[in-house]
């Protein structure tokens, strides 16, 4: 079998459009996170979800040693968020406004929807892994739309 192009990888996997999480969690009350596309709902009974950290990620150690987080899936507005919680180190969480959820985990302000999770499993995946959360908590709590990711454009449904 021939080896896979990683440019080939990329641009195919980049057609599959998604939307985009800030995925949040807090140690010893330092709110933490980044952002991702890597975000499935895996079961309903019990209810699951998955998200792919990267292995290079600074934040995902911090939010897997505090056994929680969030999913802040973000509105069509919050792009600049986005842009943010996509660099690695400084304070991410500076001027913004949020609260801690059930887990403790921060809810971003504005965001469409979230689904507060305690870590249940991880598993290895290559350069990343896959992360599994049990749902403790959820709610749709905006009424725009979806920010959208293909291609490494962003876009909306409008
Ligand atoms: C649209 C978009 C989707 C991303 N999806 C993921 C993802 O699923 N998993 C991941 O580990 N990083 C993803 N990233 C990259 C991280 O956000 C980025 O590497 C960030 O700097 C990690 O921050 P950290 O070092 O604080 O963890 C994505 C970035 C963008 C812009």
């Amino acid at each position: 079998m021939k080896e896979v192009d990683s440019q080939l990888f990329r641009s195919t996997l980049g057609r599959f459009c998604t939307g985009v999480v800030v995925a949040a969690g807090c140690l010893d009350g330092e709110p933490v996170g980044f952002t991702a596309q890597s975000f499935v709902s895996l079961s309903l009974d019990p209810p699951l979800v998955g998200l792919c950290p990267a292995k290079i990620s600074t934040s995902w150690p911090k939010i897997r040693d505090s056994g929680h987080f969030c999913i802040n899936i973000l509105s069509v507005d919050q792009q600049s968020i986005c842009d943010v919680f996509a660099r690695s180190g400084g304070d991410k969480f500076a001027g913004l406004a949020w609260q801690p959820g059930v887990t403790g985990s921060p809810m971003l302000s504005g965001i469409l929807a979230y689904v507060d999770c305690e870590l249940e499993a991880e598993h290895d995946a290559g350069d990343h892994t896959i992360a599994v959360g049990r749902v403790r908590d959820l709610a749709v709590i905006g009424d725009g739309g979806p920010l959208l990711f293909l291609q490494g454009m962003y876009g909306s449904f409008n």
